[in-house]
């Protein structure tokens, strides 16, 4: 049996990917770090410097305050790490491909199949599209979020960025220049209201038609599951960065 460390044990995803974890029989949590932390059913360390042990896999759904404990923690140990915190900064990013140079790191802002198979879909429709039609994504979340746009909606954008041959800008917000759009922009909305769970639209606005990609996540089991999956993937995998791309190719045989 492979043990899992979860970050962020006891947030919403942490309960969640808790128990979802009771449906695998090769894997199960061996103790969770969460700074708000007890649990009568859980081993929870306050701090990632009192996990003087190693584990199989480590699993982050916290913050990005923690991601630097997070990364030492793995480079210590050796720990194979999914990162599944969004809000994540640029120099994040570098220090989390400075880990993967020793061991497997496997990071994606939405976990869920149904996202990353629409970064699949984008690949496809964004060369054809891009140049006549205005792209728009709009992404609604509870109340709790930290982070707009999200992880997912940026995720999105880079896909579209990265399959044409075009520098598109970012536009967060339209509120302090009164200006049209440029057709290299890419807008995000950001809705947050109550427990929706995580809603994203990338418009292609054309003349007289629109065409839509639509996502709803209806619980966070999509995520929990995916994170899960993405820890089996990368145990036993040589140190390197990893996504969804890589699992679904390898679930695919492709
Ligand atoms: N990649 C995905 O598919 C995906 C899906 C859903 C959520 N998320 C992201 O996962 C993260 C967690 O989401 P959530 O809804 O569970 O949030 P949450 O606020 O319910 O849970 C976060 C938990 O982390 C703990 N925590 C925060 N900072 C900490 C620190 N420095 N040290 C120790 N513990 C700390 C908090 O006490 C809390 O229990 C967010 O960044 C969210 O955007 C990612």
């Amino acid at each position: 049996m492979k043990k899992i460390l979860i970050t962020g044990a006891c947030g919403f995803m942490g309960k969640t990917l808790r128990d979802c974890i009771k449906t695998y029989d090769d894997i199960e949590i061996a103790a969770g770090v969460d700074i708000a932390g007890n649990d009568e059913n859980l081993t929870i360390f306050r701090t990632l410097e009192n996990v003087t042990f190693p584990v199989d896999c480590l699993i982050d759904f916290s913050n990005p305050s923690l991601l630097g404990d997070v990364l030492s923690y793995a480079a210590k140990y050796k720990v194979p790490a999914v990162i599944a915190t969004t809000g994540l900064s640029d120099e994040d990013k570098k220090h989390i491909l400075i880990l993967s140079e020793t061991v497997p790191v496997f990071v994606s802002a939405n976990m869920s199949m149904g996202i990353n198979l629409i970064c699949e879909l984008l690949k496809q429709i964004a060369p054809v599209l891009y140049k006549s039609f205005d792209i728009e994504i709009i992404e609604k979340h509870h109340n709790r979020k930290l982070d707009a746009p999200s992880g997912t909606a940026i995720m999105l954008a880079d896909t579209i960025r990265e399959s044409v041959d075009e520098d598109f800008n970012y536009i967060y917000d339209r509120h302090a220049v009164r200006k049209k759009r440029e057709k290299t922009d890419i807008g995000f909305s950001s809705i947050r209201g109550g427990t929706i769970v995580g809603e994203h639209d990338v418009l292609f606005a054309g003349d007289d038609e629109i065409i839509t990609l639509s996502h709803t996540a209806m619980s966070r089991r999509i995520f929990a599951n995916g994170a899960l999956e993405a820890a089996k993937f990368i145990m036993g995998k040589q140190s390197g960065i990893y996504s969804m791309k890589e699992l679904i190719k390898e679930r695919l045989g492709k």
